[in-house]
């Protein structure tokens, strides 16, 4: 069995609620990148809360929702209740995603973020299937990593576009769209790297700060608007961003799982890198009536981590 993490996470289990049993055991199931809730799990939980979901009848644009943590926003959005909009580069995933979840729940629009005709497109698309847009998750980002003072104009304007200019992109396209609906939230993804350093990756956590700054304006700008925006501030989880290998062929899983358990059992105070279905809880609660009174906060997502300096 696993060590103190596992631990502390059953037995946390342990407290919960049948229901929100039931919900955690969807939303974890599969562990690693690119698993967590299947679409006839979304379609079950979806069956069996109908008119009970935290986000029913809310329609919600997820960015960089083909894989990783926007895949499991997505997932976890639609056993929810909502109606999602999922938007990335990489077509062939994000139309297969949408297909699972459902034409009646799901929809995918090509979208680079950080090209702005390409913004307008999702207001049309989204409006087009569902009639409205109430929510956002700013979620797609790329890392590059590189020493500063050896990184080139191009590579840094690069995580700026997607990064940071998508970031805004989204909120100054989507946010009037949610002002219309009646209000809403906005969840920006930024990082740890957003509130603290981290060597050689200096332009993304650059952006991430940048992230954080925007989340606290817009909160502030739209609160007026009945608009709520906050942002998730991730440590290492686990998809294909901290583990390329997990879209290399000829990479063998076993023993990149094996590298990624070693490293994070000795960096982070769970012991264990973090899942992207527990990012999408986080992402939930913040898109969700639980977070009613939260606004322009970052919010921390890292086993520990950032907590402190640990000796052992
Ligand atoms: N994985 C981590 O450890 C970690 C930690 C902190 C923050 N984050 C942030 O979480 C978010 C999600 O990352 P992930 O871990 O799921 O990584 P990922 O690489 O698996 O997913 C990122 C998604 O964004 C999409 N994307 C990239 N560029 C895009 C663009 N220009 N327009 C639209 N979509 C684009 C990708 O195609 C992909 O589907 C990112 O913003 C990332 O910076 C990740």
């Amino acid at each position: 069995m696993g060590g103190t993490a596992e631990r502390l996470s059953e037995s946390a289990g342990a407290r919960l609620g049948a229901g929100e049993r039931a919900r955690a055991a969807c939303a974890v199931r599969g562990g690693g990148a690119g698993s967590g809730i299947r679409a006839d799990d979304a379609h079950t939980t979806h069956t069996r809360s109908a008119g009970m979901g935290k986000l029913d009848d809310r329609v919600i644009v997820i960015t960089g929702a083909a894989r990783g943590q926007g895949e499991q926003e997505a997932r976890l959005f639609v056993a929810e209740g909502a109606r999602v909009v999922i938007g990335d580069v990489l077509d062939g995933p994000g139309e297969a995603l949408a297909e699972e979840l459902g034409e009646g729940r799901a929809r995918f629009v090509h979208l680079d973020v950080a090209r702005e005709d390409d913004w307008a497109g999702v207001v049309e698309a989204a409006k087009g299937a569902f009639g409205k847009i109430d929510g956002l998750v700013n979620n797609a980002g790329i890392l590059r990593f590189n020493e500063l003072v050896n990184t080139p104009l191009e590579e840094f304007q690069e995580v700026v576009s997607v990064n940071q200019v998508g970031c805004f992109l989204g909120i100054r396209t989507v946010a009037p769209e949610i002002a219309a609906a009646g209000g809403g939230t906005i969840v920006n993804t930024a990082s740890y790297t957003g509130l603290t350093g981290m060597a050689f990756v200096g332009a993304y956590a650059a952006t991430k700060h940048a992230v954080v700054g925007l989340t606290r304006v817009a909160a502030l700008e739209l609160a007026g608007r009945r608009i709520r925006v906050n942002a998730v501030c991730p440590g290492a989880v686990d998809t294909p961003m901290t583990n390329p290998a997990a879209l290399d062929p000829d990479a063998d899983p076993a023993e990149s799982a094996r590298a990624v358990d070693e490293l994070y059992r000795k960096l982070v105070p769970l012991g264990r890198i973090g899942r992207p279905e527990e990012v999408a809880r986080l992402a939930l609660f913040l898109s969700a009536d639980d977070s009613s009174y939260i606004t322009g906060q970052p919010f921390v997502i890292d086993g520990g981590w950032l907590a402190g300096v640990g000796l052992f």
